[in-house]
């Protein structure tokens, strides 16, 4: 099911797949700390193109903790790519190098160009503004686990919906569930991309869309809030417009049910004040925990025997 696949989209799973990963990743939980003979002898290649701390940390313990080793291409100023080396060239390389890839890369598509290149599973660290798959299945595993359920559930996206490929992903992702309805709020300007809207409608999930909190906060079970993607604004004038516009604030916090759960891919900028961290609701650290169980089940299950 799993082995030696790629991993584009989160569209690429099926609801049973989550299941199975989620079995797997549950299992890992248990033994934190421990190393596994699972990856013994297999080497991963991080490819990163653009900053990232959780995503590449994460990915190289969770290789690391089932006896598997990593080769990073490191900056990419001291590679050959800075020289003039293309993506396909650097590609055809790792794959020759490593058991699979993980790449993360400014532009959309660079993860399923860099799949039909190389030879080994290629799974796709965030590409562009759409699709970051792994973090989607932590996402939805942190609301599995915190929640115990998926189905059903309210959940409001907050931020940047357009440039944001961490909420696009989550959003997609919740299409594989039963889901009573998502609210997508953010700043006009960021609203959620037409094609990300026709494939709700498509999936006739119920969603609506908002510029503020104030009138949803009470009926959400999950609340998941992105940072303004500054990089990806082509005209630094329009991020000015938006930043700040808006912050989750303990006042906004204390009209919402008691057991919600806010979420967060990390990092956050402003968009959620320190003081929430103490709060009961805010699960963004443990979520980010979950990333290396999540990335240690997703390795097994592909590169595994
Ligand atoms: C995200 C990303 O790179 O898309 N980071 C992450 O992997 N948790 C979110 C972001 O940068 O805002």
């Amino acid at each position: 099911m799993f082995k030696g696949r790629d991993v584009i989209s989160i569209l690429d799973f099926s609801r049973s797949d989550l299941k199975t990963l989620f079995d797997t990743a549950r299992y890992f939980e248990e033994f934190k700390g421990r190393v596994f003979d699972y990856l013994r002898g297999r080497i991963l290649a991080l490819a990163f193109f653009e900053p990232s701390t959780r995503t590449r940390l994460s990915f190289e313990v969770a290789m690391k903790r089932l006896g598997g080793e990593v080769v990073h291409l490191g900056e990419i100023k001291r590679t050959s790519i800075a020289k003039g080396e293309s993506l396909a060239d650097t590609i055809v390389m790792l794959s020759n190098y490593a058991d699979a890839i993980v790449i993360r890369h400014r532009l959309e598509g660079a993860a399923k160009f860099a799949a039909e290149i190389a030879d080994v599973p290629v799974i796709n660290g965030g590409d562009g503004s759409q699709h970051h798959p792994t973090q989607a299945m932590i996402d939805l595993y942190t609301i599995w686990r915190e929640l115990g359920k998926i189905d059903g559930l309210t959940v409001g996206v907050i931020g940047d919906l357009k440039y944001g490929r961490a909420a696009c992903s989550f959003i997609y992702g919740l299409t594989l569930f039963d889901i009573e309805k998502i609210y997508l709020v953010s700043p006009l300007i960021l609203r959620v991309r037409p094609e990300v809207k026709d494939y709700l409608k498509k999936s006739e999930i119920k969603f609506e869309e908002k510029e503020g909190l104030e009138d949803i906060i009470e009926e959400l079970d999950v609340l998941y809030v992105t940072r303004i993607q500054k990089e990806r604004f082509p005209d630094p004038s329009e991020y000015e417009k938006v930043k700040g516009s808006y912050i989750v604030t303990p006042e906004i916090l204390s009209k919402s049910k008691k057991n919600l759960i806010v979420l967060h891919p990390l990092p956050r900028v402003y968009e959620i004040p320190y003081e929430i961290d103490k709060l009961p609701c805010a699960k963004y650290f443990i979520q980010a925990k979950y990333g290396v169980p999540v990335r240690m089940a997703l390795l097994k299950l592909i590169m595994g025997e």
